[in-house]
């Protein structure tokens, strides 16, 4: 049997700015997704995905691709790509996927989870598949998911690390190992439905992704000049304005205000928002005391670290 796994992501700053070709922070976090692939004796292909107690059977690829529910679909679409580009023989073989990251959270969970499996089918038929060609496949994956995403998921889920992404193109940021908190808010997001609403309001945007620009600009200084509590204070004037136009909710505002109110360096909204996951930066004893408080009024969250591997086999 095979495993493969990749990260989750988070984004520090840009979200949203990045769809219409604005710069974007996005780090690799240490919460993975797996994807085990072994042979079976039955000519079938079986899917499970763990987190949805969902186990499917097909009698081939033809059968997968006309019964699979929509919401996988991604998975028998790329598989059928794939048959043809390398010409292998999708059948007899039992697929397991499984995720450790909140679903619809702004952790990236289906770029993760597309990776993952990426990087297990790669292994299992010998394709070879280079972090470039991963990354590849999983966008296609995530427009499958997402409609319009600008693909800032698939790239740091693929490579790990810390990435500036702009325009499609990922750029390495150096960035220590340094601890955060990541708290779900309670309610998941539709990343692609977010999406398209803003895409509506796309005249009235523009100004707002102009200062988010700005502000990533000054996030990327501070990174370099290794200054996290700058750092902390531009994700408060980011999460202005991702409040602004409209995708933070009371629930994420009051994780917020705690964590500012009790020493964070900083907190934000990560991800498309609407529900979905806060990130909040600081000093770990502050990190540990914010979630103290914060579980107390029934929130759950994780003290989470950068994660510098992207997708990877973990055993064969
Ligand atoms: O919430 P998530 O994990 O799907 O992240 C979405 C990030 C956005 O910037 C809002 C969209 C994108 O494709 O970049």
């Amino acid at each position: 049997m095979i495993t493969a796994s990749a990260p989750g992501k988070c984004i520090l700053m840009g979200e949203h700015a990045v769809v219409y070709g604005h710069p974007a922070i996005a780090i690799a976090i240490d919460i993975r997704s797996y994807c085990s692939i072994e042979p079976i004796s039955k000519k079938l292909i079986e899917f499970q995905m763990t987190n949805y107690d969902t186990h499917l059977k097909f009698h081939d690829l033809t059968e997968m691709k006309k019964q699979m529910p929509p919401q996988f679909s991604q998975f028998s679409e790329v598989l059928g790509v794939l048959m043809e580009k390398f010409d292998i023989q999708i059948e007899s073989i039992s697929i397991r996927l499984y995720t450790d990251l909140w679903s619809g959270a702004g952790l990236g969970s289906s770029a993760s989870v597309a990776v993952a499996f990426l990087c297990a089918i790669s292994e299992f038929y010998n394709l070879n598949l280079s972090v470039e060609k991963i990354n590849e496949y999983a966008f296609f994956m995530e427009k499958i998911v997402h409609g319009t995403p600008s693909g800032i998921d698939n790239a740091i889920c693929s490579s790990g690390g810390a990435l500036i992404y702009q325009n499609g193109v990922p750029e390495r940021i150096l960035l220590p190992k340094f601890s955060f908190l990541i708290t779900y808010s309670g309610l998941p997001h539709d990343t692609g439905s977010i999406l398209s609403s803003l895409r509506k309001k796309r005249d009235y945007l523009d100004g707002s992704l102009i200062e988010i620009e700005k502000i990533t600009e000054k996030g990327i200084k501070a990174i370099k000049d290794k200054n996290f509590t700058l750092l902390g204070e531009l994700c408060n004037l980011n999460q202005e304005i991702l409040s602004n136009i409209g995708v933070s909710t009371s629930k994420m505002d009051e994780i917020i205000a705690i964590s500012r109110e009790n020493g964070a360096y900083g907190s934000k909204l990560t991800g498309a928002g609407v529900g979905g996951c806060v990130l909040t930066l600081g000093d770990i004893s502050q990190l540990h005391k914010i979630q103290f408080i914060l579980k107390k009024l029934g929130y759950s969250s994780k003290i989470t670290h950068l994660d510098y591997n992207g997708g990877r086999i973990e055993s064969k």
